[in-house]
């Protein structure tokens, strides 16, 4: 039985508590840590935990020896931190995305599970979707020739009120806007698909319609990859509908989530003609492959319970979430200093850290609203088209 912590208990929460519990065979959540205790307490009472005690700091719960895995579900400042300590005493950690606030701090997250061989899993629950799964499967199949550009809408909509939450909106504590905190989950998609993080980014970023956050609302970036693929990402919390897309476009076809395929074969003169056959390959592939058991953070939760139990490594680790930190920190160090930027970001370089990052952004908007302990917020966590 694996005995499990969970801390923060806003928003997010209840998909990690209801996740938890589809596995009551293995697995029992024993503690639940906010530093508004009351909102720990009406979770254990709307979940039923009778075995949940509450606590009020998360130092309290390093000492306990029973604990075995920790959901962090604070704000991001703070993630870093946090999966530290609970590493360094010993427990698992499940760290809500995104991963951290800086590479820094990524790099001393995956020190310590290295140092202490415990397990840090990064939440990017979108991979367990099943359509996101059986277009990476469909990719690895190699039927659509090399990809040689990606298309990203990565569409969300808020209003100006979603940044009256007093950590939401600012460099400090959020560490970014709508491309770290929501564009976070097709950037994983994009580096897991593309096998890797592009060479160069180019970036334009802005805020055209949230006038209370210091932070990007918009973010558009053009990648180019070591292979010569190259890929247009779009962040976004300004469009409404929130259509969100990811598309490869190889060699012999193009296929999408949403699902979508297309082939050409050139005329002789070049010019596009159907290729019906290749088509017809690729919808049969995909149609044969399954559908996912479990799917978002209740599918990822499986998956880090099986990878304790295994003695192996989780779907998504540190080293994922590090790469995701790695490419939007380079489309915030393109779009800042407006040129474009090559990766890998060095420990040299002032983006490296969070001390260099808060010197060189420049808040887009003073905020002036910050709600505390603000209690049964009901949020969405993504598209789920099919
Ligand atoms: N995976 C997703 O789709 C998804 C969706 C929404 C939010 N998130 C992430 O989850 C995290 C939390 O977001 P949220 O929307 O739940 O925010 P929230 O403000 O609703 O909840 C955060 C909770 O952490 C508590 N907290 C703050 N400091 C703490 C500390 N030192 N110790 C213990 N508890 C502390 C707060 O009191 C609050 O209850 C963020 O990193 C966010 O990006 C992920």
């Amino acid at each position: 039985m694996i005995n499990i912590a969970i801390i923060g208990t806003g928003n997010i929460s209840p998909f990690h508590i209801k996740g938890y519990l589809e596995f009551p065979n293995r697995c029992k959540i024993v503690a639940l840590v906010d530093i508004y205790p009351e909102k720990a307490k009406a979770k254990a009472e709307e979940y039923g935990l009778k075995d949940a005690q509450i606590y009020s700091s998360y130092q309290e719960l390093l000492t306990r020896k029973d604990i075995d895995l920790v959901s962090v579900c604070t704000p991001p400042y703070l993630h870093a931190q946090i999966s530290i300590d609970c590493m360094k005493a010993g427990k698992n950690v499940l760290c809500e995305k995104p991963m951290a606030s800086s590479l820094e701090e990524c790099d001393a997250m995956l020190l310590m599970a290295k140092e202490t061989g415990r397990t840090l899993g990064i939440v990017a629950q979108n991979r367990f979707s099943t359509s996101f799964m059986n277009l990476k499967k469909t990719l690895d199949a190699d039927l659509i020739g090399n990809v040689v550009w990606a298309d990203i809408d990565s569409h969300w909509w808020r209003g100006t009120s979603y940044y009256d939450l007093w950590w939401r909106g600012t460099w400090e504590k959020e560490s970014g806007g709508c491309t770290l905190n929501h564009a976070v989950h097709h950037i994983d998609l994009l580096n897991w698909m593309m096998g890797g993080v592009p060479k160069k980014v180019n970036a334009v970023l802005g805020n055209v319609a949230h006038n209370n956050s210091e932070v990007e609302d918009v973010s558009v970036a053009v990648l180019k990859y070591e292979s010569g693929a190259m890929a247009r990402l779009t962040s976004s919390l300004v469009h409404h509908g929130e259509n969100q897309k990811i598309e490869f476009q190889g060699s012999k076809a193009r296929i999408a989530a949403p699902w979508k395929v297309t082939a050409s074969k050139a005329k002789e003169n070049g010019f596009p003609e159907k290729n019906a056959e290749l088509e017809e390959q690729l919808t049969q592939y995909y149609e044969t492959l399954p559908n996912l058991a479990k799917e978002g953070h209740t599918g990822e939760i499986d998956n880090v319970l099986s990878a304790l139990e295994q003695g192996i490594d989780p779907l998504i680790t540190g080293h994922s979430g590090r790469n995701t930190i790695e490419l939007i920190t380079a489309i915030y160090k393109s779009g800042f200093e407006e040129r474009m930027v090559e990766l890998p970001i060095s420990k040299e370089d002032p983006w490296y850290t969070v001390e260099g990052i808060m010197k060189n952004v420049k808040p887009f908007y003073q905020k002036t609203t910050f709600l505390e302990n603000v209690t049964d917020q009901k949020i969405t966590v993504g598209s789920d088209f099919k």
